[in-house]
């Protein structure tokens, strides 16, 4: 006998943009955590160490604003974790949060609320899926990165075994908040990182948000917050609209097209022991994807020209020794194995997003490895002449 169990859960989340969150005129946090008619919004919150060491007052906004509100209960004081990658590599600040999800009795009614980049949301994120199976969460992403790309999203995760993200969950929150406020305290690394996966969702999906960044490039890279208020809705949009859109928000399929020019991005990232910051990796593997594309036929000159031109515009590189081994010709087989290890995080055929024009994707099975080298020497030859 077979019994054959189908059914379908909906979910839904508001992905808000808003300036000065914790101030206690803003509505939208109260709103987000009393809005299933909860007489009183209980929540732990959990800030990255980076951001409230740059921003010390923070944490005493965020207690006041929830005195300020009667219909709101902190259940523990505010909880700080180390920022950056190392909060994913460190499985005691995992088990830190798990164990105060415990102490603080947060339950399936109440939230866990992350504060900070996209390192810290992502492992608050799975701290908040696997405690109780799954505890409603409040993402406040604080980097550029994290508002328009990984805080938007599904997915969470720690690393392991030497892998990023092994371990993560796909568990949409329960609301985003993306207070532009957060951003102003930034390294300019992290704000110039996470443009690139702007340019990521332009070169895959819009044309015309393409031309927008072309154009304001230098703008954006030289610290224009009303720009770069444009660039994350825009780009936080597109990616929201693929998830749902796509119709395979958990990545069932073998076709990753948020993941363009990510394959090599992953191995740098962790061939560079995390040197490279993600959104820089990106910015270096687009380019790489792109001039295959060209090296393939795929792309014109005159395409890749003024992608890389705008990459080099916003303030990040396209090319990185790490493409070669120490004859700095061969193309560095550690990089190559970028590709299977992209092709087994999801399983299934090898597939590899590529664009044709700007704006417009499509998938490839295979990439030449002789093509792959051209390609990476005719990043390193501009790279060469730019710098002499
Ligand atoms: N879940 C997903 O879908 C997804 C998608 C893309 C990337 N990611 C992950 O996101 C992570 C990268 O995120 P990121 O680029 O936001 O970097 P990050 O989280 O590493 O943060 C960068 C640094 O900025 C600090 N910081 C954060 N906010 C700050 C602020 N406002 N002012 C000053 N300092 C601040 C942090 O402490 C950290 O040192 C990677 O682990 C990557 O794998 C996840
Ligand atoms: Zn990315």
């Amino acid at each position: 006998m077979t019994i054959k169990q189908q059914f379908s859960i909906d979910f839904n989340y508001d992905i808000f943009f808003s300036r000065d969150a914790f101030d206690p005129q803003n509505p939208i946090l109260v709103n987000v955590l009393t809005e299933n008619g909860a007489r009183e919004g209980k929540a732990i919150v959990i800030i990255d160490g980076g951001l409230l060491s740059s921003m010390p007052l923070l944490r005493v906004k965020i207690e006041q604003y929830f005195s300020a509100h009667s219909s709101l209960r902190l259940l523990a004081p505010v909880t700080v974790v180390i920022g950056g990658e190392d909060v994913k590599n460190d499985s005691k600040e995992l088990f830190k949060i798990l164990e105060l999800i415990n102490t603080a009795q947060v339950d399936r009614h109440a939230y866990v609320i992350g504060i900070g980049g996209g390192a810290v949301l992502d492992m608050v994120g799975f701290a908040s899926a696997i405690g109780h199976r799954g505890i409603r969460h409040v993402r406040f992403p604080s980097t550029v990165l994290s508002q328009n790309d990984s805080g938007v999203g599904v997915k969470n995760g720690v690393n392991a075994f030497n892998k990023k993200n092994f371990i993560g969950s796909f568990y949409p929150p329960f609301a985003v908040i993306n207070d532009f406020s957060l951003l102003q305290t930034l390294h300019d690394r992290d704000w110039r990182a996470g443009t690139s996966e702007a340019l990521k969702v332009a070169l895959i999906m819009d044309l015309e948000f393409f031309e927008w960044l072309e154009k304001y490039a230098t703008q954006i890279r030289d610290r224009d917050l009303g720009k770069m208020e444009y660039l994350i809705t825009r780009c936080a949009q597109l990616h929201a609209q693929h998830i749902v859109g796509n119709n395979d928000p958990f990545e069932t399929g073998s076709s990753r097209p948020l993941d363009f020019g990510h394959w090599a991005a992953h191995k740098l990232e962790q061939l560079s022991d995390f040197s490279i910051k993600h959104g820089e990796a990106v910015a270096i593997g687009i380019s790489l994807d792109i001039a295959y594309a060209n090296r393939a036929g795929f792309i014109t000159d005159d395409i890749l020209e003024r992608i890389l031109h705008t990459i080099e515009n916003l303030g990040l590189d396209t090319f990185h020794d790490l493409f070669f081994n120490e004859s700095g010709i061969e193309f560095n087989p550690d990089l190559m194995v970028g590709l299977e290890e992209f092709r087994e995080h999801l399983g299934g055929e090898l597939t590899i997003t590529m664009i044709e024009r700007i704006g417009t994707k499509f998938d490839v099975h295979e990439m030449n490895p002789k093509w792959l080298q051209d390609a990476a020497l005719k990043l390193k030859n501009k790279y060469q002449v730019h710098a002499s």
